[in-house]
């Protein structure tokens, strides 16, 4: 039977390379584990990659900083908006005072019960902290972040939609929702897969807003990573998402690291079937200290190094 593990990644639209590592490693305390670039296309963009202490699947934000390149983006209704990252639930009061300090404007919000805290990225993306208990991914400490109060990973993905009821379903019959669907006012919260945690979808009705960005552009949500497990389920699941009518899924792309399929859900949000292969993840090309500390590029861009690296602004640690 095909399945769904859990979250692999997430991967945001955002402005300038270096306020994007300052954000994620100075403020938010990550691991910095890889720098490449962005493998579709022609145009020279930095793909940046985060995660907590193991570089585990469910702990990863990577990033595509567009300001270089000049597309911006525009947030908006049906496609994710949201980055919801697992914070030990102790840990509140540290990351409020923690943001505050480095000029992050933080609100106290409750969503489903529980306190969370609400902040953007310097491009404007909404992120959330949610309290988790008995979440054993360990984060990453360092620069200020001691180990009991750092970044578990990803709690999940909110999603705003005009109208919910197509991605209810879609999450129920064709993408391994499990039973219990929560609501409150206008938000609706699922999970997705085996995992118990780092696997929530929320998908929030929002009638306010036009449309927003798809394509890549600084300040939007590009896509939400599913982790499949393995190539030959990931065929399955692929096989059967199509089955119900949802063929607006690519083909296999080979990411390096891991390999993917995507396919454009009816909320708008893309979502990506992920797979870290036995050739690929973290440690295929630097070993598990270095990671993150050289400039990796795919083959296909070997013969363009130079020219690369010449439009990239370097980045400081
Ligand atoms: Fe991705």
């Amino acid at each position: 039977m095909p399945y769904v593990e859990g979250s692999h990644h997430v991967t945001l639209s955002v402005a300038g390379a270096q306020e994007d590592v300052d954000f994620h490693v100075g403020i938010l305390g990550m691991r910095f584990i890889k720098r490449t670039v962005l493998f579709d296309g022609s145009l020279p963009i930095y793909h940046l990659y985060y995660s907590n202490a193991n570089g585990d699947p469910s702990s990863v934000v990577t990033t595509f900083p567009w300001a270089q390149a000049g597309f911006y983006g525009k947030r908006g209704t049906n496609q994710a908006r949201e980055v919801l990252l697992a914070v030990p639930h102790t840990a509140m009061d540290f990351w409020s005072t923690r943001l505050t300090e480095h000029d992050v404007e933080v609100e106290d919000v409750e969503v489903f019960g529980q306190r969370r805290l609400a902040f953007r990225h310097p491009s404007g993306i909404e992120y959330r902290f949610v309290g988790a208990e008995g979440d054993e991914r360990v984060g990453h400490a360092g620069n200020g972040v001691p180990p009991e109060h750092a970044v578990h990973g990803i709690h999940g993905v909110g999603v705003h939609v005009s109208t919910p009821e197509r991605m209810v379903e879609f999450a129920e019959e064709s993408f391994f929702s499990r039973a219990g669907l929560a609501e409150e006012g206008d938000r609706v919260g699922l999970q997705i897969g085996n995992q118990k945690v780092g696997n929530h979808l929320e998908i929030t009705v929002n009638r306010r807003d036009d449309q927003g960005t798809w394509s890549y552009g600084a300040g939007t949500y590009h896509h939400f990573a599913w982790n499949v497990a393995t190539l030959e389920n990931q065929d399955e699941v692929k096989f059967e998402i199509e089955g119900r009518g949802y063929t607006d899924i690519s083909e296999l792309k080979d990411r390096k690291y891991f390999k993917s399929v995507y396919v454009r859900t009816p909320s708008g949000a893309l979502f990506e079937l992920a797979v870290t292969h036995a050739d690929g993840g973290w440690t295929c090309d630097e070993s598990p200290h270095e990671l993150g500390t050289r400039f990796q590029l795919p083959e296909q861009f070997e013969h363009r190094r130079e020219e690369i690296l010449g439009r990239l602004e370097p980045i400081n640690l």
